[in-house]
């Protein structure tokens, strides 16, 4: 089987290289062996790969399943485990947290999902693999209906949404007020500008380029649109916001940005970070956050997994219901080959592009079976 791996961290282009590995590996108690079809390249999965390992204490996805393997040939008989590379035995990972694919054989004790249907899957280790295993609970049947192409993109992103609007929630306290997003070209700006619309959010969408401007006043015209290239971008979010200033601002560009950011809060305000597409630091001074008594708060879809069984549960409902009614709400941008990853990466990062960019692994008669696409 196919998969893109890197045994170090660095620019992705040079440290990710495609590898045939011989085996595939096999699922263990309650846990599925999925063909992944489709997955997305999220900026997060870029961060991973480029920077150093996380801080002790940082949410992880579930490691990938230590090596039992089977035989690349189903119905062959099982071949004696290899001995591994030393240089995979340096750790080799693979990128992603996120897909779609065919379910291909279940573990003891795994009574759903069924080989040959869809599943969707997060958070999931490794998924830029042409075979991944799941464990079962996670796997989330796909309706009919329901392309490939949004199934890969239907986890991440919304509940990313989800437990934005919880903190967005505890930080306006049930006061209404404005709210400011940075990239709100983005697939997750997207996905706040749709759900203010819903929940009469008063919005202010930032762009740093004509091009996101153009494309956010298009799609939501009832909410105002700045470009940070302007001088006077700051003011112009000011005047937007009026009197009570801005309550909250949702942050996925960090770097250099955040003294400007926080700059533009009200007394009480809260800048709740969960990217960081900017480059630079700036620092977040003591004495303004002290005196004007702001609230920073960071925002990780990867600690979704320790939320309360029901609110997951309930969060997954919201994500598949966006996927059947408003699957333009998770564009694509494009979609290339898994051997593509390089072309696919370049893509990822272009200024002005649209929506996300998927890597694909073809379909085999096997997988045909997997319902509708
Ligand atoms: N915390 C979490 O759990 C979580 C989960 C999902 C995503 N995220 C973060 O959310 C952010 C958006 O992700 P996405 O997948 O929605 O992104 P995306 O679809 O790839 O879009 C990226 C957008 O960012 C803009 N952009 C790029 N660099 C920028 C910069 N330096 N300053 C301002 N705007 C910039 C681009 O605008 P142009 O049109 O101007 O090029 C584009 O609209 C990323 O930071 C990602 O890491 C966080």
């Amino acid at each position: 089987m196919r998969a893109v791996e890197y045994t170090r961290h660095g620019e992705a282009a040079q440290v990710l290289a495609l590898r045939e590995r011989p085996h595939r590996p096999v699922p263990g108690v309650g846990e599925i062996l999925v063909r992944v079809l489709v997955r997305p390249v999220h900026r997060g999965d870029l961060l991973a790969v480029e920077s150093p390992p996380d801080p002790p204490g940082s949410p992880r996805p579930p490691a990938q399943p230590e090596q039992p393997v089977q035989p690349e040939q189903p119905g062959q008989p099982e071949q004696p485990q290899q001995p591994e590379q030393p240089e995979q035995r340096a750790e080799a990972r693979i990128p992603g947290v996120e897909g779609m694919g065919v379910v291909e054989s279940v573990g003891a004790g795994v009574h759903a999902p069924r080989p040959g249907q869809r599943v969707a899957f997060f958070p999931v280790r490794g998924t830029w693999s042409d075979f991944v295993v799941v464990p079962a609970a996670l796997a989330v049947p796909v309706p009919d209906g329901v392309s490939d192409e949004t199934a890969s993109l239907m986890l991440v992103n919304p509940l990313t949404l989800r437990m934005l609007h919880r903190a967005l929630e505890d930080a306006l306290r049930g006061q209404r007020g404005t709210v400011v997003q940075t990239a709100a070209g983005s697939s997750v700006g997207r996905l706040i500008s749709a759900a203010a619309v819903r929940h009469d959010l008063r919005l202010v969408n930032l762009v740093r380029g004509d091009s996101g401007a153009h494309r956010t006043r298009t799609l939501y015209p009832s909410q105002p649109v700045v470009v940070t290239r302007d001088d006077d971008w700051r003011e112009q979010v000011r005047r937007h916001a009026g009197e009570r200033g801005v309550r909250v601002v949702l942050d996925s560009v960090g770097g250099a940005m955040t003294q400007d950011l926080s700059a533009l809060l009200a007394e009480g305000g809260t800048l709740i970070s969960y990217g960081q597409l900017g480059s630079g630091t700036t620092p977040l001074e003591a004495l303004p956050l002290i005196a004007r008594a702001l609230t920073v708060r960071g925002v990780s879809v990867l600690r979704w997994p320790g939320l309360a069984p029901e609110e997951r549960a309930r969060d997954v409902d919201f994500a598949l219901d966006l996927a059947r009614r408003t699957p333009e709400l998770l564009e694509v941008a494009a979609s290339y080959d898994l051997a593509d990853f390089r072309a696919a990466v370049e893509h990822a990062r272009r200024p002005a592009k649209s929506g996300t960019v998927l890597l694909t692994t073809a379909r085999t008669a096997a997988s045909e079976q997997g319902g509708a696409r």
